[in-house]
């Protein structure tokens, strides 16, 4: 059993810090992609309040297909350039979108969602998909939720092994 426990009286980037240090002792000794990716996204969805939906979504064959997440059923396929996920995957770049009915070609998977964060997931810069996280509150993520997020993606990429995927 793997307890987690966020101290909830830490900062923000405190928080990032034992989410972070928790993945690295959840994933340890094991490589499978599903599996890996799966206990990601349940670490995620116990650890950050405030937040409707997290998951991932996998590049496969040139588009975004949803993998292992925490929330309501979302849609499957998103391609590349489109809506928050395909367009941070095009770019190659986190965004954090404050408002997601300002987002042109914004994809409502959850109506409940206001605000969104998407983190590319780059292995020695082959892309190989996207971190989503949504929240039920406008502007719920800031640059601290960026730069953790980022760490979290960066722990979770050496121990994937992503041609399985
Ligand atoms: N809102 C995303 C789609 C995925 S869901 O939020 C889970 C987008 O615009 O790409």
């Amino acid at each position: 059993m793997h307890e987690v426990r966020i101290d909830p009286t830490l900062s923000t980037a405190g928080r990032y810090a034992e989410m972070a240090r928790s993945l690295e002792s959840l994933l340890e000794g094991e490589s499978d992609a599903l599996a890996n990716l799966s206990n990601a996204a349940a670490l995620l969805a116990q650890s950050l309040d405030r937040v409707n939906w997290c998951g991932f979504y996998l590049l496969r064959g040139g588009e975004l297909v949803l993998g292992p997440f925490q929330g309501k059923p979302a849609c499957v396929r998103i391609p590349l350039g489109q809506g928050v996920c395909g367009t941070a995957a095009a770019r190659r770049e986190t965004l954090v979108v404050p408002d997601v009915n300002r987002f042109p070609g914004h994809i409502a998977c959850d109506a409940a969602s206001r605000s969104e964060i998407v983190v590319p997931i780059l292995e020695n810069g082959v892309l190989r998909g996207v971190l989503d996280v949504d929240a039920p509150e406008p502007a719920r993520f800031d640059d601290e939720d960026r730069a953790g997020l980022e760490r979290y993606v960066e722990v979770l990429v050496p121990r994937i092994d992503w041609r399985r995927a």
